[in-house]
């Protein structure tokens, strides 16, 4: 994983000209693992099909999320082996997952293919298209108090949706919270960053801008549409 220190990797790998928006922060993490980026690849090319495109991103959950999870606290126990007593490190808690819906759920199977014990919350948003605000129609969550929660969207692109998101997530005291997207814009990682500066943020890239209709660019496209073929 790269570190974001000192620079933001585009979706090319190259250093992106620094900006209002891209100013370095040491809680924006760039995956910047080879089969990540190949992965990320794959799904952005247009002629790449719905049930393709699921596959990538699920396997790319899989894969970012080994590198959200690397620091979740573990415990030594007692543990009986076919030949002796030994102690050995277990999760404290399975983090929590929140999937902000629809597109969150393409992410969900890989995160919970590593760490199948998490409990799954869900808040349903979708973007005003003329105002670009996230409005709310639907929250599940189970308890989180005292817990780590994951909050998984793959497109962190005006962060209006993730900051609303994070906000009802904060609303239920987790210990801590992070946030997991397969692609950001700058806009959007300043903005979460600045709603809410205590949360970190993983991402396979940070491209290039958002279009005047709130679009990552280069991007994907529409994540929710990509994954279910819908247009
Ligand atoms: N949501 C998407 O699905 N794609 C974008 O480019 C921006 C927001």
């Amino acid at each position: 994983m790269a570190r974001h220190e000192g620079r933001v990797l585009t979706a090319y790998g190259g250093p992106m000209p620094e900006t209002s928006t891209t100013v370095p922060s040491p809680r924006l993490h760039v995956v910047d693992h080879p089969l990540v980026q190949h992965k990320l690849t794959q799904m952005r090319r247009v002629e790449t099909p719905s049930e393709r495109f699921r596959q990538l991103l699920s396997e790319t959950s899989l894969l970012l999320t080994y590198e959200i999870t690397r620091e979740l606290a573990l415990q030594q126990v007692e543990i009986q082996t076919p030949l002796t007593t030994t102690s050995a490190p277990e999760l404290v808690d399975d983090p929590v997952v929140v999937s902000i819906l629809r597109a969150g759920n393409g992410l969900l199977d890989g995160v919970l293919r590593v760490v199948p014990g998490a409990r799954v919350g869900f808040v349903g948003l979708y973007r005003d298209h003329d105002t670009l605000e996230a409005v709310e129609y639907y929250c599940k969550f189970p308890p989180m108090e005292g817990r780590t929660v994951i909050v998984v969207d793959p497109m962190l692109a005006t962060g209006n949706s993730a900051a609303a998101a994070l906000d009802r997530v904060k609303a239920e005291n987790p210990e801590a919270i992070r946030f997991l997207c397969l692609l950001a814009a700058p806009e959007g990682v300043a903005s979460l960053h600045s709603a809410h500066p205590d949360v970190d943020i993983w991402t396979g890239a940070v491209d290039e801008c958002l279009n005047e209709v709130g679009y990552i660019v280069p991007g994907l496209g529409d994540a929710g549409d990509r994954i279910y073929g819908t247009t």
